[in-house]
């Protein structure tokens, strides 16, 4: 904090004191003789900073707050009264002093009651000023060096130099931010980021007192698992530790080149920059960048590598903990070591290119060891497991010890760092230092219905083979006791079901896939439901079925369809969702007369839903489901046109049991696949954000993608779209129908989010926590490179080996992919 109060001194120095004139141009300073008002603010000595009164979008609520000055965007870095808005322009700031020698800072409303208040300090003459490093201070006016109060100790959601992140180890007292809660209220929100001191220094994103997040630890340069920094000089920060305390702050820039670090109220970490040229702030990292951001994804000893599919992996020669999860894609167990730890004899394996795991158990040596005496040291404590150099900056600055599991690691595209860790002498011999160990490989199988309009008019596909005739005597149907009672997803008699569709009557058939019919059914209290009625082949056993289908039902959003029971006989599973009047959306997104009905605000709304649905299954779920066949057709709509993302988490249940001999091909849905998942069977959240990408398209342009040509131009829809993106006239791209009646920004600035989603590279397309970021804020968006599948030849590919697998019908494709390598 010294060096920073010396810092602000110099704006001090350099303030020249206006005279007497509350009103005059721009005033810096306060006292208690003079107020600011609603209408008025002070301004830093430079014109860097001001300070004053605003309020958010529609809301009448008025905020005291900090933005810059020379900007034209808003940009509020700091909220006195965050917590408790003014509810009129009658709200005064001014500085008081208490009884006599207790000077304050306050808020006070239009009744004279405070609002909000600085804490009071002893000082017979107080003055608050702006300075120009944006932060407002409480000193005596006699008395230039000493704050005694500053918002730097107080931040929102907002880093920018001179604010340290951290602990002050003498008092106790945390620094860290927290998010608004949202775009339209300072409170705090859900999120905050903290610099953790527990072990060594590392950043953590909290949702309430969760990680979410982790970055680090401090490696000497900057946290480990973060982009490289130390070449650009408007980027990066410092950490210092001392006894006293434990402080990060962003490097501070030379000019006028503006940079902050914000966390949103989804919780993102975006470091921008601001563009004069373009009058916007530019986005130069996100964490979480990908899904292997996720805290400890694949639990204890797993690596994340998000090139991969799945992306977690088992340390090399570790294995799963728990086989059945891990296969079922649920990797919070982590892995084991297949050989125990001896102590003594044990070596060393190197790890190279990867973010450092969890440092909160560790230990350190900071003097100046080399990385041979780390490993002595390593070798000769048995609760040692794995070491890291401290300071990448060179040999023989010091090492950091792990004494528990190892979590949350990941591979680095570049910036990673090496980790040595202790495995049994007979695991070293005869090991190629390289990456992961996948486990073992598998196959699954997952099978699709594509025909078009009705087979897929409510519920989608399912997954299983409706070879067998069914049997519904009643008798069979009723389920027993003892599984009643254990299953929290509520249990449906045959019965119930049987009458609620009149006995499945034809009448009340919604449709009819390849592998069976989907029912409208109204319960005896009124409730409408829809069945969707499964067979079971070689799947899993009844239980295991349901403990799955009862997981999938924990999982609720608004913008997901709700599994409301099940129902099982023999070899029938019925699966009972909520009713969706509406249908799915491409009954009436691709229908002429319907499609007027969706004007462009409800496609806004359909598009952020299925985004949110989308963000909460990737990331937010305690399942964390990558869907794999995003569509129209499994987009349903509630009455109030709320779309609900369907059959997630259906791949888990039913992918359970084949062999690799089914089928070595890929297929999802034509027109929705990622290149990566179509070419190679490689799918990951990324492929997700492709088929949300093509989504997206088909919604503002009212076309299907596949299906979609232009005349003389061998362009899909996705082509079409981007060679109107390279001219620069999205707006050809719209749905005639909408009439014009639009806002552009916002349908220009969908498109480019889904053309972003939609690139080749799974690694440039964005996460969906940014696409829902990129959606509902105006920031500057990342260039968009070539989408992958933009003419009709490449996906020919497909059409091809459609026709030459013999396995291959209109209404059956199949999805093979094999776990690992
Ligand atoms: C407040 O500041 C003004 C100059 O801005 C000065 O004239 C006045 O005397 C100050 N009042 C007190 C109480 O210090
Ligand atoms: C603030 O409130 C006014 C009226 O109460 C409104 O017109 C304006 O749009 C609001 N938002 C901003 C950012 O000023
Ligand atoms: C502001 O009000 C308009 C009109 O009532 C509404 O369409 C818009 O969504 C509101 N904006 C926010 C951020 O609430
Ligand atoms: C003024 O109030 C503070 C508490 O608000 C108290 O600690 C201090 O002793 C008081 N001073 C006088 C002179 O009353
Ligand atoms: C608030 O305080 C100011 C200054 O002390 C005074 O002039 C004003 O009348 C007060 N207003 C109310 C509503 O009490
Ligand atoms: C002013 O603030 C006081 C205390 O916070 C509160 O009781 C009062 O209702 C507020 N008055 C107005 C007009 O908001
Ligand atoms: C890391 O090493 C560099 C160069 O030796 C040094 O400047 C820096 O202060 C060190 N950082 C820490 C945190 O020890
Ligand atoms: C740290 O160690 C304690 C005690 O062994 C354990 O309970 C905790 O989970 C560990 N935390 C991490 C992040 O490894
Ligand atoms: C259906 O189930 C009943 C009762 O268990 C049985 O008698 C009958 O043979 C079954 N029918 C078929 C076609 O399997
Ligand atoms: C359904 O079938 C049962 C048994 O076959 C029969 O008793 C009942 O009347 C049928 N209900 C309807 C609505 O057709
Ligand atoms: C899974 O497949 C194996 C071999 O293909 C078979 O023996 C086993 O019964 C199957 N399990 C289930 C639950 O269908
Ligand atoms: C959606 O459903 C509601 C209620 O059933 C209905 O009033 C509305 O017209 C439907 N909208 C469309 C676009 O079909």
């Amino acid at each position: 904090m010294d060096e920073l109060r010396k810092n602000s001194s110099a704006f001090l120095l350099t303030y020249v004191l206006l005279f007497n004139t509350r009103l005059s141009s721009a005033i810096d300073t306060i006292n208690t003789s003079t107020t600011i008002r609603d209408g008025e603010a002070l301004v830093s000595p430079n014109g860097v900073f001001k300070l004053g009164f605003f309020n958010l979008s529609n809301s009448t609520n008025r905020y005291v707050g900090i933005w810059y000055n020379k900007i034209t965007v808003p940009t509020y870095v700091w909220v006195a009264n965050r917590e408790s808005p003014l509810t009129d322009t009658s709200g005064v700031l001014t500085v008081t002093l208490l009884n006599g020698t207790n000077g304050i800072l306050v808020l006070l409303n239009g009744t004279n009651g405070t609002v909000w208040s600085s804490a009071s300090t002893t000082t017979p003459n107080p003055t608050a000023q702006l300075l120009d490093s944006g932060n407002l201070i409480v000193k005596d006016a006699d008395d230039g060096d000493n704050f005694l109060w500053q918002s730097f100790d107080y931040p929102c959601d907002t880093l920018f130099a001179g604010i340290g992140l951290g602990r002050n180890y003498v008092t106790g007292v945390e620094t860290y931010l927290s998010s608004w809660k949202s775009n339209d209220d300072p409170a705090k929100g859900e999120y905050s980021s903290h610099v953790d001191p527990t072990g060594y220094p590392q950043m953590l994103v909290k949702k309430g007192g969760e990680i979410m997040y982790r970055i680090g630890p401090w490696n000497g340069i900057r946290w480990s698992g973060a982009p490289d920094t130390i070449n650009d000089p408007t980027y990066g920060g410092s950490l210092q530790i001392t006894r006293d305390e434990m402080r990060y702050s962003l490097r501070a820039v030379a000019g006028l080149v503006l940079s902050k670090s914000t966390l949103t109220p989804n919780g993102v970490g975006v470091r921008s920059k601001w563009n004069d040229r373009a009058n916007s702030w530019t986005t130069y990292s996100n964490i979480p960048a990908d899904n292997c951001d996720d805290y400890a994804l694949c639990g204890p000893h797993g690596i994340c590598n998000v090139g991969t599919s799945p992306s977690c992996g088992c340390l090399n020669r570790f294995v799963p903990r728990d086989p059945e999860s891990w296969d079922g894609m649920d990797w919070s167990g982590g892995c084991v070591r297949r050989t125990a730890l001896s102590c003594d004899g044990d070596k060393f394996f190197k790890y190279s290119g990867i973010k450092l795991p969890d440092a909160r158990n560790t230990s350190n040596n900071n003097e100046r060891r080399s990385l041979t005496e780390c490993q002595v040291d390593c070798s000769r404590d048995c609760s040692c497991v794995a070491y890291a150099q401290l300071n990448i900056s060179g040999d023989g600055s010091g090492c950091l010890f792990y004494h528990a599991d190892l979590i949350d690691i990941r591979t680095m595209a570049s910036a990673g760092q090496d980790l040595y860790i202790r495995m049994a002498a007979s695991e070293v011999e005869g090991v190629v230092g390289d990456g992961s160990n996948r486990g073992r490989t598998r196959t699954i199988v997952i099978a699709s219905v594509t025909s078009l309009a009705f087979a897929c008019l409510i519920l989608g596909y399912v997954f299983c083979r409706n070879t067998q005739k069914k049997n519904l005597s009643m008798s069979q149907g009723m389920f027993s006791a003892t599984h009643v009672k254990d299953a929290e997803l509520p249990f449906f008699s045959l019965s119930t079901v049987l009458k609620a569709t009149d006995n499945f009557s034809d009448k009340n058939k919604l449709g009819e896939g390849g592998f069976g019919p989907v029912y409208m059914g109204v319960l005896e209290e009124g409730h409408e439901i829809a069945v969707k009625r499964l067979s079971k082949t070689s799947m899993q056993g009844v239980n295991e079925l349901r403990n799955e289908v009862t997981l999938i039902s924990k999982l609720q959003h608004r913008n997901l369809v709700r599994t409301l029971g099940f129902c099982a006989q023999g070899d029938e599973y019925m699966l009972i969702y909520e009713y969706m009047p509406n249908y799915s959306l491409d009954i009436t997104l691709f229908d002429q007369e319907k499609s007027r009905l969706l004007d462009w605000q409800k496609r806004f709304n359909i598009i952020s839903g299925i985004a949110k649905g989308l963000l909460y299954l990737h990331q937010d779920s305690r399942l964390r489901i990558i869907h794999r066949d995003l569509k129209t057709s499994n987009i349903l709509l509630d009455a109030d046109m709320i779309p609900k993302i369907s059959d997630f988490g259906l791949a888990r249940s039913f992918g359970g049991n084949q062999t690799e001999a089914q089928t070595r091909r890929v297929v999802g849905t034509y027109g929705y696949m990622s290149p990566e998942y179509a070419m190679d069977g490689v799918f990951s959240v990324k492929s997700d954000v492709f088929s949300f990408g093509v989504l997206v398209l088909e919604i503002v342009s009212g076309n299907r993608n596949r299906g979609f040509l232009l005349k003389d131009q061998n362009l899909n829809l996705l082509g079409h779209a981007w060679s109107l993106y390279k001219e620069d006239s999205l707006r050809k791209l719209v749905d005639p129908c909408l009439d014009e009646a639009f806002d552009l920004g916002q349908v220009e600035r969908a498109i480019h989010v889904a053309l972003l989603c939609v690139q080749n590279s799974p690694d440039d397309r964005p996460r969906m926590s940014s696409v829902v970021f990129m959606l509902g804020n105006e920031v500057a968006l990342p260039q968009a490179k070539q989408p992958g599948f933009f003419t009709e030849r490449d996906m020919a590919i497909d059409h091809s080996s459609d026709r030459s697998n013999p396995t291959a019908s209109h209404n059956q494709l199949t999805i093979t992919w094999t776990q690992g390598r």
